[in-house]
């Protein structure tokens, strides 16, 4: 089978999550790295695509080059996947241009930065029957498909409460407040409306509706900048409800000093409860109603098909985050072709975050900064329209 073509924008040389986007989308033999604007240095986008082995002429210096230089190349030639890995603020105007010309897509995220744009990325997704993916990749994990496989068929009955944690300690150095790889990320100017919650607060609420299989509805927050300087929050605490009737809670920080990446999830039904944590993500620790806890390890026997399809490596070795992000790549890989080829895609490919998942989580740091603001008044979370 004739591998897709992929091509993206921004993941330049020393960017932070550009390698495992190539590392993702090329192991599993699914794509070609055809054409890129990596960089906001056009010629250090341009020399670094070189190095990575994509020809001159797709080789671009930046984006707008990228879609004049892309849009009209004949099928076989063209990209059949781009990936959009540039800073927040520039997501959407990105986006929205290669949509226009009908391009499959991929977006770091969060998404936009307002509810307004992520409607209407929604609304173009569905009129050029383009997929938007949103990389939401720690969904990509084995094991936590396992979880949301163990919350569907019922192991835990219903689901009480959901406890979704992403608090790091990586900004907690006052004297780092001058620091410019840090500064920007609490200037409402360049960072939007949020900070902590926008960045890593969204990861964690995805994975509680994701695995929950229930979306958000309506939340309570609050909001702190413990290093005073910052004009946005370093730490946020949000009280949610989900629409199937689970109870949530989320912490994110930028200050938990000690705590290294600090994703955790805890999911506690009626007959069970389990726990993930990004640092370990072989494993699961599940403890049945009555039992013991058991550690689940990915590549056992016995798990979930959702599981087994999305390992590679045996028992005992590790797979990571840039293997999560492959099992994105490559469920989108099976939508597309589908696509391409009229035909209804692999259902068990059907897992990838779409336009719609980043529409609710850009709306729900909006409700998240309303709430904060006005004391933590539970706010409807929903976007208009979904609601
Ligand atoms: P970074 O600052 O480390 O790298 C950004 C890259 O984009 C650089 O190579 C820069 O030269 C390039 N760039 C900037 N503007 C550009 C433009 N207009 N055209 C082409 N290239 C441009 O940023 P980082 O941390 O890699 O974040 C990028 C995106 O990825 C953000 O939206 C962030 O939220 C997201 N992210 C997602 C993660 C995940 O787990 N899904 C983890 C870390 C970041």
């Amino acid at each position: 089978m004739a591998k897709l073509n992929w091509g993206m924008i921004g993941g330049g040389e020393g960017s932070q999550i550009g390698p495992a986007h190539r590392l993702g989308a090329v192991i599993d033999g699914h794509y070609d790295f055809v054409a890129g604007a990596l960089d906001f240095v056009p010629e250090k986008g341009r020399a670094f695509a070189a190095q990575l082995g994509i020809a001159g002429d797709r080789a671009y210096g930046d984006w707008k080059e990228m879609l004049a230089g892309e849009k009209d190349r004949p099928a076989g030639e063209r990209l059949d996947l781009v990936t959009i890995a540039t800073p927040n603020s520039t997501h959407f105007e990105i986006a929205e241009a290669f949509l226009q010309e009908g391009f499959n897509l991929l977006i770091e995220k969060p998404m936009t930065m307002a509810v307004e744009e992520g409607e209407r990325l929604f609304a173009l997704e569905k009129e050029k029957g383009c997929r938007v993916a949103v990389n939401y990749g720690y969904s990509g994990y084995a094991m936590v498909r396992h979880m949301r496989a163990m919350v569907a068929r019922g192991d835990l009955g219903k689901v009480r409460v959901v406890v979704a944690e992403f608090a790091h300690g990586h900004h907690s150095d006052a004297a780092d407040a001058d620091n410019p790889r840090i500064r920007w990320r609490y200037d409402p100017a360049q960072a939007g409306v949020s900070s902590i919650v926008a960045d890593c607060g969204i990861h964690c609420l995805h994975m509680a509706s994701f695995v929950a299989g229930q979306n958000i509805e309506k939340l309570s927050a609050d909001f702190a900048s413990t290093i005073s300087s910052r004009e946005l929050e370093d730490d946020a605490l949000i009280a949610f409800r989900m629409d199937g009737g689970t109870v949530g809670r989320c912490w994110t920080s930028a200050v938990a000093l000690g705590r290294q990446h600090g994703l955790r999830l805890q999911v506690f039904g009626e007959t069970g409860g389990m726990a993930w944590e990004q640092e370990h993500p072989n494993q699961i620790k599940w403890t049945p109603l009555g039992g013991n806890t058991e550690i689940l390890e990915r590549g056992q026997a016995g798990l979930s098909p959702e599981a087994d399809r999305a390992s590679r490596v045996t028992q005992g070795h590790a797979e990571g985050m840039p293997l999560a992000f492959a099992n994105l790549y490559s469920d989108l890989s099976e939508l597309i072709r589908a696509d391409a080829e009229g035909r209804t895609p692999d259902a068990a490919a059907d897992l990838v975050p779409d336009a719609e998942a980043g529409l609710r989580s850009v709306a729900l740091v909006h409700a998240a900064v309303k709430s904060a603001a006005d004391d933590g008044v539970w706010t409807n979370c929903v976007p208009p329209s979904l609601a």
